[in-house]
């Protein structure tokens, strides 16, 4: 980075890669701020100092100091630490108490999380005027951040930190923060006139809602594709936000994610059985399908094709479209391979089905990176069939890794993944538009024929998916219009 930077930014949420990641926020988190930093501006991230964050990282971390600070409504004072860490040229503030971060993975229930993350965004506040360090912009991320433009504009109104324009990141409404309204005065301090208030943060009778109260104070929205930008102002998509979104239309946006091309690379993965590039893909995708399926305990035959999951297993995955056809899927060459956990009843159905199609069908219910990798690399097709989908990573990685995206057109992944059109014989990957079974079954067979009847076709549409620009560069060049734009 240059001496001057163009533009400093505090990027302020609940999770970060590689310290905590529970889906694609941490990567987010991970990306995006070095993807700025090329654009030479000065990008610091702040994050709850979790005790689940691993002890290599956490030996790295000096200390900056501490304060106290009061945070519920009868003047409760909590103890605020401050750590730093630089890791390849991003600056990472910690912000340390016991009561709140040292247990959760890092989120437990709404009863606990809410008074941690009113805790979270008026600390960083705090830490942001503790500082010598100005930012320009605020950047919050998610429900767990959204309580700090209204921090900014209410409590911290007098204080220097006023002076940044503040942006909130949608990166999936399905969260809010909700919870009785007494309870979130309590614990956020706020007062009265902007919990009760429905433009702000009240929500129905009893209610507040964190991030609505975010989402009318920032100065602007960006969601991560701009397919939701436009789906949340509906009812479908819009958690009972939606007028509230619609209000707000004119300071909302869509900016499409990317992902990390130096981790998401499959010539250096060290991960892999055996890296590629587009050159020998064809040769080497086989390899590591071979070794996937031996350590999946799937049949290993070059001629199945062979579908992975990597996924938070909810109901926004589209879990019940696949759980539908899947005795229609099974008896043909078709193989699947889960590699993911979450909601009891998916995990359970999934491992019903491998029961039942031994050698066919894998359910992997862990968390793992390792593996992860691995399926991008080894299987030969990743399904995607979300109920909703803000963006959406995994259809850019697997295009990366030349697997073929069979998803939903909804959100990032109706933006991301052109349909295959066999006149022309272009698109990325197979697509379906109605939340209906059989329409998952249809691309999955049309898939399925493509790979088994058509070589050259199934070949170069891995090669286009190789070499489709799924970096961070464009849409790291748009939130920076945004900042400039912002900032005046
Ligand atoms: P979401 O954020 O809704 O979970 P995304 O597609 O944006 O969905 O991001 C998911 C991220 O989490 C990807 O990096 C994906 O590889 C990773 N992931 C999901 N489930 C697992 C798992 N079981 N093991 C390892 N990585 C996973
Ligand atoms: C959320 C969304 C996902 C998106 C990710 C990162 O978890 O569910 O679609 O890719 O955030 O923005």
């Amino acid at each position: 980075m240059n001496e001057t930077p163009v533009c400093r930014v505090a990027f302020i949420g609940s999770e970060c890669y590689p310290f905590i990641k529970t889906g694609g926020l941490g990567d987010v988190m991970y990306a995006l701020p070095r993807a700025l930093i090329k654009q030479n501006c000065d990008v610091r991230v702040i994050l709850p100092y979790y005790s689940c964050i691993p002890q290599k990282y956490r030996e790295q971390t000096t200390d900056l100091g501490h304060f106290s600070m009061y945070l519920c409504q009868d003047g409760r004072e909590f103890y605020v630490g401050v750590k730093q860490l630089d890791l390849d040229g991003v600056t990472y503030y910690f912000i340390d108490n016991e009561d709140f971060f040292s247990w959760g993975n890092p989120y437990t229930d709404l009863v606990q999380d809410i008074p941690k993350y009113c805790f979270f965004s008026k600390a960083s506040l705090a830490v942001l005027n503790y500082l010598n360090w100005n930012p320009d912009i605020i950047h919050c991320h998610d429900w767990q951040a959204g309580l700090v433009p209204v921090y900014q504009k209410t409590l911290f109104s007098d204080t220097k930190i006023r002076h940044a324009k503040t942006i909130v990141t949608i990166h999936n409404l399905r969260f809010q923060g909700i919870y009785g309204a007494p309870h979130i005065q309590y614990w956020s301090g706020l007062p009265a006139s902007v919990i009760y208030d429905y433009a702000n943060l009240r929500h129905g009778e009893r209610d507040a809602n964190m991030f609505k109260g975010g989402l009318a104070y920032c100065d602007s929205i960006t969601t991560v594709s701009n397919t939701y930008a436009e789906e949340i102002q509906t009812p479908f998509y819009g958690e009972n936000l939606d007028s509230h979104l619609r209000y707000h239309s004119a300071k909302l946006s869509g900016i499409v994610n990317g992902i990390d091309v130096d981790i998401w690379n499959s010539s250096t993965d060290g991960l892999l059985a055996a890296t590629y590039n587009a050159d020998d893909v064809l040769e080497k995708k086989p390899i590591n399908k071979r070794a996937l399926q031996e350590r999946l305990g799937l049949e290993q035959d070059d001629g199945k094709f062979l579908i992975g999951i990597v996924s938070r297993l909810t109901d926004q995955k589209g879990l019940d479209l696949i759980n539908a056809i899947m005795p229609e899927l099974m008896g043909g060459n078709i193989q699947i391979a889960v590699l993911g956990t979450g909601d009891p009843r998916y995990e359970d159905s999934f491992r019903y089905y491998e029961q039942a199609y031994k050698g066919s069908v894998c359910a992997y219910i862990q968390y793992n990176e390792e593996l992860a990798h691995q399926m991008y690399a080894g299987c030969d097709a990743l399904l995607i069939p979300s109920l909703f989908e803000p963006c959406g990573l995994t259809q850019l990685i697997a295009m990366r890794y030349g697997t073929v995206p069979i998803v939903r057109e909804t959100g990032g992944l109706k933006d991301t993944v052109r349909p295959y059109d066999e006149t022309i014989n272009e698109g990325n990957g197979f697509t379906f538009d109605r939340y209906e079974a059989g329409l998952l079954l249809d691309a999955i067979r049309r898939a399925n024929w493509l790979y088994e009847n058509d070589h050259e076709r199934w070949n170069q549409m891995i090669l286009r998916d190789m070499y489709k620009d799924v970096s961070w560069e464009n849409s790291a060049k748009q939130y920076l219009d945004l900042y400039q734009a912002l900032r005046g």
